[in-house]
């Protein structure tokens, strides 16, 4: 299947590198393909090494059978903006990104939250996307692998379509590890899974690494 990804970074770098060992066809995607990120190689030098493709945003929408987003989540609805709406009609938009507000230093504060949330701002903006919020409560590593921690941990997913849900869990989440996932509902879920980070954040602060996750226990 071919994925388009907006985003260039880790994340993009680290779902799209998993998303070629699979077997799909993979473009990230940015203003900029030549510049190095902070801790990864540029995103022209990533697509050469990982057999993928890196082109504008644009691009990025016009090849994904299904799309991602891996933007910065201040930024992600100016990012898919400058996508043609012909290329988002009727596609999945697999939305990982969390609305980080880090212009007060660390911890960040999110940019929305209580009354709405980032994957509502994009159904909104782009209704003819279907999002699909999820994996935005794990580290970029551990979206993709989910046995990286030593117990089974949970991961939820929520949008509008339950078919679009349904593919996801089917395409991706499965194929990633997940083995509990749960379904909150509609997009206005995406504000209790964007609503954990601030408790994400301390985690990471206080344990010293990314590898944890939550399990819900019932
Ligand atoms: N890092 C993690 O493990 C992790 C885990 C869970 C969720 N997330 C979420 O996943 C998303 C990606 O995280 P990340 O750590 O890979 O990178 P990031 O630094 O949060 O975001 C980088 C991406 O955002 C784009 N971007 C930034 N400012 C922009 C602007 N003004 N206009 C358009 N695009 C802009 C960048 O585009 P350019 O390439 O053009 O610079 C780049 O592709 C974020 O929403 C983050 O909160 C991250």
């Amino acid at each position: 299947m071919k994925i388009g990804i907006f985003g260039s970074s880790t994340v993009a770098q680290t779902i799209g590198s998993k998303l070629v060992n699979l077997g799909h066809e993979v473009m990230i995607s940015s203003r900029d393909l030549d510049k190095a990120k902070d801790d990864a190689p540029s995103p022209a030098e990533w697509a050469t090494t990982n057999s993928a493709q890196a082109g504008s945003f644009a691009e990025a929408a016009a090849f994904g059978e299904i799309l991602f987003n891996c933007t910065a989540g201040m930024h992600s609805v100016e990012a898919i903006s400058t996508a043609n709406l012909n290329d988002l009609d009727g596609k999945i938009l697999v939305d990982v990104a969390n609305p980080l507000d880090f212009s007060g230093g660390f911890p960040p504060s999110l940019s929305v939250c209580n009354t709405s949330s980032l994957g509502e701002q994009l159904q909104s903006a782009f209704p003819e996307l279907k999002v699909v919020k999820t994996l935005n409560t794990v580290n970029a590593n551990l979206m993709v692998d989910a046995t990286r921690v030593s117990s089974p941990t949970t991961i939820f997913i929520a949008g509008n379509d339950a078919g679009a849900k349904s593919q996801v869990k089917d395409t991706f989440l499965t194929a990633f590890g997940w083995k509990d996932i749960i379904d909150l509902g509609d997009i206005t879920n995406a504000r209790a899974t964007e609503m954990y980070l601030p408790l994400w954040v301390r985690l990471y602060g206080t344990l010293n690494t990314a590898d944890f996750n939550i399990s819900v226990a019932r």
